[in-house]
């Protein structure tokens, strides 16, 4: 059989066959086992027409060269990085001297909270024992990903996307290098930030999407997105999962799609495997969106401790102080079993997800899909009414 064709600006800008980018996703499970997506997913992706991108967040500088070096062991495709740079990371505590037991940066009532939370549920508590030394103070200002942002520009990386915040500080080292920079936003205003700032793609993500997410749905938000910063080619994201989202992607005027869920149950993804099932067993309404794992709004399938840290009134903590605050409440979890209240972040397309599959397959479907509906005569129902 010969393969459909679905070709649009987005193959030419960065060599690829399909305009379907797989989302550079993180750790879920309490990083158990590192990022989702990490070298067989992404080189799956990328042999398969797409563009995989390694989820960095997560790695340290010396395990993302290392992953980069086996993405590039098994495939000659291009391929991208992700990785996380938040505003107000850390409270500002990073760049300063930090405690050796960092866990001091917390209230003791919002950790006494947390605490009761887990032994509400039945789960005994743990606690790490403190760190031997007083972890390394980083650069003032320094952000999450300052290091991996420096292996990205040492192996001038064919894309590099941006996960939250903006990459306006690393734009003319990506540049230099000939990196094409995506940059991840949820709404109008960030969308003008990161375009102004020289990204070269806009990715406006619905809140339907799975992972850290903001508000506005996709339908809404791409076609207000691509007014407010053309020229720039925006790629949408969040709740597409198979041919009929990335049809109505590029309908909006979309060049492309990012998805992240579909390929969560790709048989490649790096995530435990009753995590998988979590999310093929999720219907349409099995998610929701908490602070609980991060401090910023992410989007999980629900569970009772999410339902109980809602209900608590706890404040959260900035992104990296609230992975500080809930260590001990993650070893409880891990000590009593309780995987299935660990961060398992999917999006609202879950509910159409039936099957692990490999990635290839995932991809190739959405493409078949897609290229039939945008191929099709007017469907029988659809009455075209001329202009008198
Ligand atoms: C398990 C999981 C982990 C994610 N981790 C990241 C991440 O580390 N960086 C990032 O930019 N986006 C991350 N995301 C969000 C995705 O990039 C993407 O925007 C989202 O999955 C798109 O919506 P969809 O899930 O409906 O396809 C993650 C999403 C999921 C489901």
């Amino acid at each position: 059989m010969s393969r459909p064709v679905l070709r649009t600006s987005l193959c030419d800008m960065l060599g690829i066959e399909y305009p379907i980018v797989l989302a550079g996703m993180g750790p879920v499970a309490g990083g158990i086992s590192g990022p989702v997506a990490t070298a067989p997913l992404v080189a799956a992706v990328s042999n398969a027409g797409g563009l995989g991108v390694l989820g960095g967040a997560g790695f340290s500088p010396e395990r993302l060269r290392e992953e980069i070096n086996h993405v590039r062991s098994m495939t000659d495709r291009p391929f991208g990085v992700d990785l996380l740079l938040p505003s107000n990371f850390m409270g500002g505590a990073a760049s300063g001297e930090m405690p050796r037991d960092p866990r001091e940066l917390i209230p003791a009532a919002t950790r006494a909270g947390v605490r009761k939370m887990a032994e509400d549920l039945g789960v005994e508590w743990h606690e790490l024992p403190p760190p031997k030394e007083a972890p390394v103070p980083r650069r003032a200002g320094g952000g999450m990903s300052d290091d991996q942002m420096e292996v990205v520009i040492e192996e001038k990386i064919a894309v590099f996307a941006s996960g939250l915040g903006n990459p306006a500080p690393w734009v003319a080292r990506l540049k230099a290098n000939g990196t094409k920079i995506l940059s991840l936003v949820g709404n109008v205003k960030n969308a003008r930030r990161v375009a102004d700032a020289g990204a070269d793609i806009v990715v406006a993500q619905g809140t339907e999407a799975g992972g850290h997410t903001g508000r506005i749905a996709t339908l809404a938000l791409v076609p207000q997105v691509i007014d407010a910063v053309y020229p720039t080619p925006v790629i949408a994201a969040g709740g597409i999962a198979d041919g009929r989202g990335v049809a109505a992607a590029l309908a909006l005027g979309a060049i492309g799609v990012w998805c992240g869920t579909a390929f969560l149950v790709s048989d490649e993804a790096n995530q435990p495997e009753t995590q998988k099932q979590r999310v093929l067993a999720a219907g349409d309404e099995d998610t929701k969106i908490t602070k609980l794992y991060s401090g910023k709004t992410m989007r999980n399938i629900n569970n009772p401790l999410i339902e109980a840290w809602e209900a608590s009134g706890l404040q959260p903590m900035p992104m990296g102080l609230q992975g500080i605050l809930i260590q001990d409440l993650v070893y409880s979890l891990r000590k009593a079993g309780r995987e299935d209240l660990l961060m398992n972040a999917a999006g609202q397309a879950s509910g159409l997800l039936t099957k692990t599959r490999p990635a290839a397959e995932i991809l190739h479907d959405m493409v078949a899909g897609a290229a039939e509906i945008l191929g099709r005569k007017l469907p029988q129902t659809v009455t075209a009414v001329p202009e008198s």
